[in-house]
């Protein structure tokens, strides 16, 4: 049994590759919904029906999933979980690790809401997450006094899986222009999408350096990291695969392309 990491496609493996160097011992899976890909533009129920099925389809070979989506983990984390997961598995978002950052918690601090170092910030995401306000609901249960303005950033994903840096350069510009008509002086920007650590410069180049940028791979595999040394049973034992519901061929191409290291993916 491995670890499985899920996204709809390439942003996933930002936190895939940060899982891997910080747990080299883990063995960890990774499942691209691509034939399916972007989900962020999809409705909350078709993400919820696709990241349940293809979580479905992971727990045959891992006890514990991780959704590497913040579109999918915002439609359907706390549904599966209502729902109930199957004996012996466990799936988990990367969401409430980002919260906790944020809020400067530790991991499963179930204290009331407080006062927290930042006032005004800033969300970057996908039209889908921004829609489904999960990120405003989890941090008013840890929060007090923050001030979320969301920006939702309509074709970045589309850019940057095309490896279109030219594009993508242009529309971060323009998302954080548009954000700071909003607010015009954030004190810190969350980039609540997994494949924006990838242009994670162009955020900080435009939104300049007093505002803290916040990105996820390395917040999440902290606290994955934290989260099995208290569930070793977790950890798997082997067996890692990189699995596409597209086409292999593409994929491997592309995701290469994006770690700047080659990876080898099979069909779903
Ligand atoms: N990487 C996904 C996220 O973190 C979104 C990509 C998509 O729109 O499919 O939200």
């Amino acid at each position: 049994m491995s670890v499985g990491v899920f996204d709809s496609g390439l942003g996933g493996l930002t936190v895939w590759d940060a899982l891997t160097r910080r747990l080299p011992d883990v063995a960890f899976s990774y499942y691209a919904d691509s034939a399916h890909a972007p989900y962020g533009t999809r409705t909350m129920e078709d993400v919820h029906g696709l990241t349940r099925d293809a979580v479905h389809a992971m727990w045959e070979t891992s006890d514990l999933v991780v959704l590497a989506c913040n579109t999918a983990s915002a439609a359907a984390l706390r549904r599966m979980q209502e729902a109930g997961v199957p004996e012996g598995k466990r799936v988990l978002g990367v969401f409430v690790p980002m919260i906790e950052a944020l809020t400067e918690r530790g991991w499963g601090d179930n204290t009331p809401p407080r006062e927290v170092g930042v006032r005004q910030v800033a969300l970057f995401a996908t039209p889908a997450t921004v829609a489904s306000r999960a990120f405003q609901r989890e941090l008013a249960f840890r929060a007090i006094g923050v001030d979320v303005e969301a920006q939702a950033c309509g074709g970045l994903v589309d850019a940057i899986e095309d490896g279109d840096e030219a594009l993508a350069e242009a529309l971060v510009q323009a998302h954080v222009a548009a954000l700071r008509r909003k607010m015009p002086a954030p004190d810190a920007a969350v980039l609540g999408c997994t494949h924006y650590p990838l242009v994670a410069e162009a955020f900080q180049r435009a939104l300049g350096p007093e505002v803290r940028v916040l990105s996820q791979a390395d917040i999440v595999a902290e606290s994955l990291a934290d989260y099995l040394e208290r569930r070793p049973g977790m950890r798997g034992d082997g067996g890692a695969r990189m699995v596409t519901t597209g086409d292999p061929e593409t994929v491997s191409q592309r995701a290469t392309q994006f770690l700047k290291r080659p990876l080898r993916f099979e069909g779903a």
